[in-house]
Parts: C-alpha cells; structure tokens; sequence
C-alpha cells in the first residue's frame, strides 16, 4: 500500500492478487473462504481461485452462536486443521463472526479479513474485536484477535446497496467527530463513490488510539462514541424482527449522545446544531418512538462499559475532541432520547 500510515498487514489493491501474494508467502495447511449469500453471489468471484466455502445467512439475527456452530463443523466436514486459514470475505458482521469462530476453532486458527462494505473497510476490520450477538444484546460474546492480514479493495462497493453503502458513513463521521476534524470537514456529503484515501484516512483515525489503547481499558472507550445508545436502539429493533443497519442505529445514537455532549461535555451549541444538520443530511434516520425508551434504558444497563450500574457515556467536547467516562442519569440519558423523537 503506498504513502500509508497504516500496519503492513493491511494491503491495498487488486484483492484476487493481494490473496494470492498472500497464500503463496505463507504455508496454510488449507484455506477456506466464509461469505453469506450476498457476498458468494457479488464478492467470491472477484477472488477468482477455487476454495472451499462455507456459506452463512446475512443479518443480525444470524450473529450468534449457531452461526458459529455450523462454521465449526463446516471446517471440520473441509479438514481444517489449526494450521488453516478463514478468510472472511464479507462486512462487519461477518468478519467479527468469522473472526470469532476461527479465533477458538482448536484453540485458534489463523483467519483474514477481506472487508466488502464501507463499514468494514473502514472500521471494523481493523482494532481486532471480533464477536456475536448473545440474548438480544450486541456483541455481549468475543474476543480480541487479529487476523494475519486485512485486503482491502474499494471494487467491492461496486455491489453495494446504496442503503448498506450510505449507512456506512457513520462510522466515518464518528471517527472525524471524536479525533479528527479535518475529516469530518472533508466529508460534505455521502457520494457513492469512495476513493481509497478515505478509507485509509478513517482507519488512521482508529488506528491512532486502538495502538495506544489495544484492548480498551480507556481511550479506546472513545470510538463507543454514540455506540451505548446507538447499540441499544439496534438490539430494539432486533428484538421487534425488524433490523435495523449498523450505520442508520449508531447515527441515531450520535444525535442523542452529541445533545448530552452539549449539555454534559462541553459541546457548544452551534457545533451540536452542525452535527444535527449533518447526520440527518447523510443517513436516513431510524425512528425511535417515545414507546420504545424504556426498554433502551434497559438495554443500556447492560452495556459492557458500565460500571456499579452506571451508565457510561464518551462525549464530544467539540468536534474533533472528546473524552471517556462520563456516567449520566438516566433522566439526562431520556431527554436525549426525546430530543431525538421529537425533532
Ligand atoms: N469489530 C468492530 O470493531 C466493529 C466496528 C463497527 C461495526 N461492527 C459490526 O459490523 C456489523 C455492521 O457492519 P456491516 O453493515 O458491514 O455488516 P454486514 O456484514 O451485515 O453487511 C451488510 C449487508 O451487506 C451485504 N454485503 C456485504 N458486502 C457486500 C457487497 N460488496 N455487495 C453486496 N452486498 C454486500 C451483506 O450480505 C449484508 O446483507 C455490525 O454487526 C457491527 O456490530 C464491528
């Protein structure tokens, strides 16, 4: 990859080549390829080759353990051995699973991820969290694991709803807003060609406080930014069947969490007004009726950030900064909720 500030793990390019340069240098016993119905039917076939492949069906719903379950004994029918490899060819959701599966198959077998959505690409595969969804709540099962290398190939995008790829800017907005006003300026609007730079400007961004924090005992609790109620009002819609996209929930929840930054972190108020502006401008916006606020109070209690019950919260304390560890009451935590419903 050139001029990159990214690790050397990370490859850009052709992916057919990149894989293949990849396999020829190192020695697996043997390879098979993960993807869920979308990405055989658009993806599998840019990687040309002739692996074996496990198939999984898409959706949030199918983020659990039998999931799992049917990868590992697919490995096991194909004669993967530790000494394998699982390339994850697919967006966050499969490559957290995949990363997640291989990361305990006898104790470990090393996985890839080759990321097909803007979120993926942008986000997800890199920091080395990989897990399932467990009761209803997001990513409640996991491990941190990192794959032997990430390929990264915008020609992926090319099939790419414009729903999936739309959503999938506001992890990249989230990534300018806490550590990087430039490249929250830079995006101006959501176009549905993504240059390669951006992906790698959004993933410096990660990279420079997942490498000061790897495993998230602070700064790194930054990048939950809009995470805590924008996870709970996902694993809502989950638990209605009527699934919501990662980047449309974790949108809704920079709102909410943006207004508690301008009342209890220091956000000032015109920059709350330009953040408003801008969500609602580049994601469709999921409703969240004013019924459904009690269960996503539930749902936050359970956040994996919390601590002696209390709900813990990363605030913007402008845009391009902010801090870790703000614990709210619930009442604050509501009236963020009504501004959302009834703007
Ligand atoms: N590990 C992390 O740090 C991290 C960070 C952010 C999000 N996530 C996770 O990522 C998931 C959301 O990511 P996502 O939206 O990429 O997930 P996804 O894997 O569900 O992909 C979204 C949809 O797009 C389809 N698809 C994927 N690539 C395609 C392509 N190139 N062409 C056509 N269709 C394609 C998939 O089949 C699926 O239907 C969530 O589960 C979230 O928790 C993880």
């Amino acid at each position: 990859m050139k001029k990159t500030t990214l690790p050397s793990s990370f490859l850009q390019g052709h992916a057919a080549k990149l894989l293949a340069e990849h396999l020829q240098a190192n020695s697996y016993g043997s390879v098979h390829i993960l993807v869920d119905e979308n990405t055989k039917k658009h993806c599998l076939p840019l990687l040309k080759g002739n692996y074996p492949v496990i198939l999984i069906k898409s959706g949030e719903a199918n983020k659990s353990i039998k999931t799992c379950e049917k990868i590992w004994s697919a490995l096991e029918s194909q004669g993967a051995s530790r000494h394998s490899l699982l390339v994850n060819l697919g967006g966050g959701l499969l490559c957290d699973l995949g990363g997640f599966a291989a990361s305990v198959y006898m104790r470990g077998m090393a996985f890839i991820h080759i990321p097909t959505t803007l979120i993926a690409q942008g986000d997800s595969c890199l920091g080395g969290k990989t897990g399932i969804n467990f009761l209803h709540y997001k990513n409640h099962l996991g491990a941190f694991a990192e794959p032997a290398c990430v390929i990264l190939d915008t020609a992926f995008f090319t099939s790419l709803p414009k729903r999936e790829l739309i959503s999938g800017y506001a992890e990249l907005l989230k990534h300018g807003l806490i550590a990087k006003r430039s490249l929250w300026k830079l995006l101006e609007q959501a176009t549905l060609k993504i240059e390669p730079d951006l992906i790698q400007k959004s993933l410096a961004c990660k990279l420079a406080i997942v490498r000061k924090d790897p495993h998230e005992k602070g700064l790194r609790k930054l990048l939950n930014f809009g995470h805590t109620i924008g996870h709970a009002i996902e694993s809502a819609y989950l638990r209605k069947d009527q699934p919501l996209l990662h980047g449309e929930a974790v949108a809704a929840g920079i709102i909410c969490e943006s207004y508690l930054s301008y009342f209890h972190g220091g956000l000032s108020k015109k920059a709350f007004e330009a953040i408003c502006e801008k969500m609602e401008r580049f994601i469709p916006l999921p409703e969240v009726p004013q019924t459904m606020h009690r269960s996503l109070l539930t749902l936050m209690r359970k956040d994996k950030k919390n601590k002696d019950k209390r709900i813990n919260f990363s605030l913007l304390n402008g845009i391009g900064k902010a801090s870790i560890d703000h614990y709210l009451d619930e009442e604050a935590i509501v009236a963020s909720l009504h501004f959302y419903s009834s703007r």
